[in-house]
């Protein structure tokens, strides 16, 4: 086969190899268990959903649904998409299972997400999110649980240089005595604007606080700041926002430009973003949307969560050199068998150690007595277990420490109904 007949991933959607599958699965079993901790039940929702949901929940005018989905018809003509995110999915599921009715919910979900957007460091067609959604409250108290709750997660994984940002984009009326501001403003500084800005004038002004263009960015250090413009309401909700993370020592700072590309949300907002990563820089963000379960045809019912991006968060921990503790894990016993004969009783005694919660390693294929040994040493193993022609007859089996200890190394041999009492003894002293 030719090197341009090999078939490839697709561009921006990745493996993740079995060396770095143990962070993966350390990040989520830290993640789960905080969740569960704190009363949330996961959530499984499919990868594919009607278009619609998207189109009307995270907006027609948001560069998610208008550049990034994948979008296809199936058999039956329906538009369907693969889904870009996962609070939208999590709000269909709570309607048409009446998860909201006299209801308050907890919930968590990981999957992959789908973006179709230009693929580079830390941003992916294909990447993985894990997150949790609160449904029935309208109060703080819920949005600081759930802020304390990411930082455990990165404060447990040993994440550094991340810090939190808020804001609030308040309610309706807030947002719409805010764009009115804005949009004078930036009429009066069009000149500066790029080709991006200049669109999202017409489209989602709000947007344009989002730019990463050095001189649309000096242009907005004067803009109008949507803080002054909230109802006596959300700005109390906020302050009060701000005295929970204070007594839970939560460090935060306000960022009134954090606007998100999503646009569903009402007050408080929020991202965590590292220090050192640039552009891609956001490994968590979220915030409230009290709107998306009426807007959705449930009832209504106020919402609050946030998503965190696993390659980023997992890039992160590694460039800070934090994942050593998450090697593959290495065996306590590794067994060596000589002769076609020895190798039913290898597989049951492997069968015998697993079982009772001792990792045990078997060398399969045959190979030379030497071959096998050298392939117990680099496997990390603390003991060899050797079945040879000899042991089979005598029905035993040899047992030999691989590291260095004061007793001995010797292989000393024993019965072979013995060799779990004697394995874990040895184990034990080791
Ligand atoms: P989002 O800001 O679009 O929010 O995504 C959340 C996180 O997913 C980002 O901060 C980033 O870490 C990761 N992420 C997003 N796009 C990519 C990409 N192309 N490649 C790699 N990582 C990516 C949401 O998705 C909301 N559903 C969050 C939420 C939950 N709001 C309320 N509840």
């Amino acid at each position: 086969m030719s090197k341009s007949d090999q078939i490839k991933a697709i561009r921006g959607m990745n493996d993740v190899l079995p060396l770095d599958s143990h962070l993966w699965l350390t990040v989520e079993r830290v993640c789960a268990d905080i969740f569960d901790n704190h009363g949330y039940s996961q959530i499984r929702t499919p990868i594919v959903e009607s278009t619609k949901l998207f189109s009307r929940s995270i907006g027609t005018e948001t560069d998610i649904v208008s550049k990034e989905m994948y979008t296809f018809d199936d058999r039956n003509g329906d538009s369907l998409s693969l889904r870009p995110e996962g609070t939208a999915c999590c709000v269909r599921a709570g309607i048409e299972n009446g998860l909201f009715y006299n209801q308050q919910q907890r919930i968590w979900y990981v999957g992959p997400m789908f973006r179709h957007e230009r693929p580079q460091k830390g941003r992916y067609r294909q990447f993985h999110q894990i997150g949790a959604e609160c449904y029935g409250w309208d109060t703080p108290d819920v949005e600081a649980e759930v802020l304390a709750m990411t930082a455990q997660i990165f404060s447990k994984l040993g994440l550094q240089k991340t810090n939190l940002q808020i804001n609030s984009l308040g309610d309706k009326q807030t947002r719409v005595d805010y764009r009115a501001a804005l949009l004078s403003y930036l009429e009066g500084h069009k000149g500066a604007l790029d080709e991006d800005s200049l669109r999202r004038l017409t489209t989602n002004p709000l947007r344009i606080l989002d730019s990463k263009n050095a001189a649309v960015q000096e242009v907005l250090v004067d803009a109008p700041g949507i803080l002054d413009y909230l109802s006596e309401q959300s700005a109390n909700r906020f302050i009060q926002l701000q005295r929970y993370l204070d007594s839970l020592g939560v460090d935060f700072e306000i960022n009134q430009r954090l606007v998100r590309g999503l646009d569903y949300y009402n007050d408080t907002v929020f991202e965590w973003v590292n220090e050192d990563f640039g552009a891609q820089a956001t490994v968590c963000a979220g915030g409230r949307y009290d709107g998306m379960v009426e807007q959705l045809g449930g009832v209504p019912t106020p919402g609050f969560g946030f998503a965190m991006g696993l390659e980023r968060l997992i890039l992160i921990l590694k460039e800070q050199d934090i994942d050593q503790n998450h090697k593959p894990k290495q065996p306590d016993v590794f067994i060596i068998s000589d002769l076609e004969t020895a190798r039913s009783q290898a597989l049951v005694i492997q069968q015998s150690l697993s079982s009772s919660g001792i990792s045990t390693q078997l060398h399969c294929g045959g190979g030379s007595l030497k071959n096998q040994f050298k392939r117990a040493d680099k496997s990390g193993a603390k003991i060899a277990i050797i079945i040879g022609e000899d042991e089979v007859l005598k029905k035993t089996v040899g047992i030999k420490p691989l590291i260095r200890t004061d007793h001995s190394t010797e292989q000393q041999n024993i019965v072979q109904n013995d060799v779990l009492n004697a394995v874990t003894n040895l184990l034990e002293s080791l």
